[in-house]
């Protein structure tokens, strides 16, 4: 099992609100909508723990999930959708970022990818930035149940090649579904493997 316990710690709206850097922290990272809340649900095996929805944006604190008080799953408000110039919205955005370049605890960020769209410029630039900062991640291609088996593995290889030459990309990609659970027992044993719980 990955977690006897998992349980909603703290969600903060401000960068001052931040946890004490006590515990490894993984975060979750990608465009709004690609599927964060819904993997970390997938990942710990309860439905309504990060709160899910069709509506880009749901996410707009950096929110921390305590699993058995050893480990901390971060989930960040998406990046990349149509009304992110506008002041609110740029504010929980600008939030994710700072979170990412400053955390001395965070073991790993899986960039999280809709595997039937692949990566967009907004994600090579989320790239550029993990790249810069040397913050090591891994790509994660999700909502893999929405198409045909060997989509999904060509996905996947072309990523990878994608990457291949970014200095923090972990040299795998994963291919996720939270729908079906496709790939989540990897995705957790590759989670335990970087944080050492
Ligand atoms: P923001 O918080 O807005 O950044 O979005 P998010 O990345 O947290 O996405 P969220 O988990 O809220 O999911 C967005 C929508 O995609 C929801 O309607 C989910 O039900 C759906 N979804 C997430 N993962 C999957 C998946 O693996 N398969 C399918 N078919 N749908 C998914
Ligand atoms: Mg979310």
């Amino acid at each position: 099992l990955f977690a006897r316990q998992a349980t909603f710690m703290l969600g903060c709206a401000k960068i001052e609100q931040l946890p004490e850097p006590d515990l490894p922290e993984i975060a979750f990272a990608g465009r709004s909508n690609v599927g964060k809340s819904s993997l970390i649900n997938a990942l710990v095996g309860m439905k309504g723990l990060a709160r899910a929805s069709n509506e880009p944006g749901r996410t707009r604190e950096v929110n921390f999930f305590d699993l058995d008080g050893k480990l901390r799953l971060v989930d960040l408000p998406g990046y990349g959708w149509a009304k992110a110039s506008k002041g609110e919205v740029k504010r929980f955005q600008n939030l994710g970022r700072d979170y990412l370049r400053g955390r001395v605890t965070l073991k790993r960020v899986y960039l999280l990818i809709d595997a039937r769209h692949g990566l967009k410029a907004v994600d090579t630039e989320a790239l550029d930035a993990l790249d810069l900062a040397a913050v090591s991640y891994q790509i994660v291609l999700t909502k893999a149940d929405k198409l045909k088996k060997g989509e999904g593995e060509r996905m996947r290889e072309a990523t990878l090649k994608a990457v291949s030459k970014r200095p923090a990309a972990f040299p795998e990609v994963a291919l996720t579904s939270s729908e079906d659970g496709d790939g989540i027992p990897e995705l957790r044993a590759a989670i335990m493997t970087a944080t050492g719980v």
